[in-house]
């Protein structure tokens, strides 16, 4: 419990009542969870955001008028009540004050609630309300106990953050909302300026730009717990408006980052009271492609993939042997004592591969007498043994670009995990992906894998403008049981190498000018070499509580379709505002 100080309407929180005051007066306030009126006896649970506790009234001890209010409770009600705690006769185990009750002998009603919209209190039975209901009843939404735990938890990991980079000389600077566009590869949120007609700000995807002029400035070690704003497709682990644990650092390097980032972590995964141990492994994005198919990687999950193009370079399946000869690869997984598995189950892996765009996944049964299934059935025993299959093995193998395979056996990985029950090898797994490419291919041209400021590697610099796609950057992501929590990289600090990028990416110089002059005159007047990184707070909440979705770890969120329901927002604005900030909407969609 935070903090048990007494206020004007109450001595105690509800949480604190416990055995060492019984036979104490205490008084309590908060909100009515349920009545049970027993006749003679009445029971009712107060709550507050500390716990709740059984109020107990009865003729012997509550006067009749008192009595009398008390039958006027309903659900939601905020009530003050005095009393005598006493043990509780019937202790309830499952609740944390259930050794005790409050005898009641005064109450007063402080605010009466209409029926409420969602229940608080839920019998155990009762489903859940919709998302969508408990989101427009977001305030009833938050009384549950666990949301309460949830946004706790919230305030907790970022005050630890605040400290613990406090202990290591980082500086919190706060860094404007209103600003010019910042590209985190997502569409600014604009904001129409009323001084100046037709000009807009954007609200800032990151502080990024910032902090690195920040950097020039002299600030040594900036953080900041950031809200970053995003126009993008939202996802359950995405929203429009979260919140980054943002750092950098002058003459930092890779090493300097991620040892901070790791005691950073390891301090918010104590407060959470998960386990992170450091130094965490690190693999270069190459391998964990290679062997995971992702560059976000769950470690838990011990199945990896694996090269067979050698072992079925020769396959009597004439479209694997194809696809080998023309440069593909043939790469797959095998599940140790998965020929168990129902045809059902191999279709539903099947449909993960064909959903991230792959025409499909072939795969083989291995047994005493060789093999079935699609490819096994043209399996001989020396490719069986060169892929190291047992039997009662199953594999599932992927051909194709890399580019198709990667995704598909990532998705085959983690669903086969699942329906074949593989053990986890660990509860908590950390991890840092590094060397990431500096550029990805979209549509044939160069764009940048995490944002254009990312310093590329030493040994690569020179390929910037000839040979792009082969250019590795210094970035690397932070990873926890398969979500990034962090990313980050060295900075290019030199300006003519930051142009020489942002040319490579497409922009003209006059764009480049245009959009990025101010940060090219800042990195002009003296810039040092920096490095940094921006950890996900909602995200680091969301896994580490458990929730399904980062709606509900934050107090106000948006839904998939960027809306706020409870206070219904985005809004048409009045023709005379438009007016003066001189805009006119062309359509609206209905
Ligand atoms: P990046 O865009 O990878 O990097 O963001 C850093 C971390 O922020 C979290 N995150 C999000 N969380 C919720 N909703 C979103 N829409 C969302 N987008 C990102 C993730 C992610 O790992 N300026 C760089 C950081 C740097 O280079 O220092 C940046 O913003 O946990």
């Amino acid at each position: 419990m935070r903090s048990a100080e007494a206020t004007g309407l109450r001595t105690h929180r509800i949480g604190s009542l416990s055995e060492e005051l019984v036979g104490k007066r205490v008084a309590l306030a908060g909100w009515v969870h349920r009545c049970r009126d027993l006749g003679k006896l009445l029971f009712v649970d107060l709550r507050d955001a500390s716990g709740l506790a059984q109020l107990s009234f009865g003729p012997d001890w509550t006067p009749a008028e008192a009595l009398r209010r008390a039958r006027t409770l309903g659900p939601e009600y905020v009530a003050r009540v005095e009393g005598l705690v006493c043990e509780r006769p019937d202790a309830n185990p499952d609740l944390a004050t259930g050794g005790v009750e409050l005898r009641v002998d005064e109450i007063e009603v402080l605010s009466v609630a209409r029926t409420p919209e969602i229940p608080v209190y839920r019998a155990p039975e009762e489903d859940p309300p919709s998302e969508e209901l408990r989101l427009r009843h977001r305030p009833l939404d938050l009384r549950r106990t666990r949301a309460q735990q949830v946004l706790a938890m919230r305030h907790d990991l970022g005050l630890a953050a605040r400290n613990h980079l406090d202990s290591l000389g980082f500086v919190e600077v706060e860094t404007p909302i209103l600003t010019k566009a910042t590209p985190e590869g997502a569409r600014d949120y604009v904001v129409p300026s009323r001084v100046h007609p037709g000009e807009f700000y954007a609200l800032p995807q990151s502080p990024q730009l910032y902090k690195q002029i920040l950097m020039t400035a002299g600030v040594d070690r900036y953080f900041q717990i950031a809200r970053c704003f995003r126009d993008e497709d939202l996802r359950a682990d995405r929203q429009p408006e979260f919140t980054q644990i943002d750092l950098e650092a002058a003459f930092a390097e890779v090493d300097d980052i991620l040892r901070w980032t790791e005691g950073l972590a390891s301090r918010l995964a104590e407060v959470a009271e998960i386990e992170a141990r450091t130094p965490f492994p690190r693999l270069t994005w190459a391998e964990a492609m290679e062997r995971y198919g992702s560059d976000k990687p769950d470690l838990r999950n011990p199945l990896v993939i694996e090269d067979h193009s050698t072992a079925l370079a020769r396959s009597a399946m004439g479209l694997v042997r194809g696809a080998i000869q023309r440069g593909d690869r043939a790469r797959g997984i095998v599940l140790k004592g998965g020929a168990k598995l129902s045809r059902r189950l191999i279709g539903s892996l099947e449909d993960e591969a064909r959903n991230t765009g792959a025409p499909g996944l072939l795969w083989a049964k291995w047994g005493e007498d060789g093999g079935s299934g699609p490819l096994g059935k043209h399996l001989v025993a020396e490719e069986g043994r060169a892929m190291n299959l047992a039997s009662g093995d199953l594999i599932l193998v992927a051909v194709g670009r890399d580019s198709v395979t990667s995704p598909a056996l990532a998705a085959v990985r983690d669903a086969a995990a699942k329906v074949a029950r593989v053990p986890a090898e660990r509860e908590h797994s950390w991890a840092w992906v590094t060397d990431f490419p500096l550029f990805e291919d979209k549509e044939g041209r160069p764009a940048p894998s995490h944002h254009p400021f990312v310093m590329p590697h030493p040994d690569d610099v020179e390929l910037v403008d000839s040979d792009p796609f082969g250019v590795r950057g210094t970035a690397y992501d932070l990873v926890y049981n398969g979500t990034e929590l962090g990313s980050g990289s060295v900075r290019v600090h030199l300006p003519g190498l930051q142009r020489r990028i942002l040319s490579a990416i497409g922009l003209s110089s006059p764009e480049i000018d245009e959009r990025f002059g101010f940060l090219l005159h800042a990195l002009g007047s003296g810039a040092p070499p920096h490095a940094g990184i921006a950890l996900g707070l909602d995200r680091a909440v969301q896994k580490f509580t458990g929730s399904r979705s980062l709606r509900d770890v934050i107090a106000f969120p948006k839904t998939t379709q960027a809306r706020s329901l409870f206070e219904g927002a985005p809004t048409p604005v009045p023709p005379s505002e438009l007016e003066t900030l001189g805009i006119v909407v062309a359509s609206r969609r209905a």
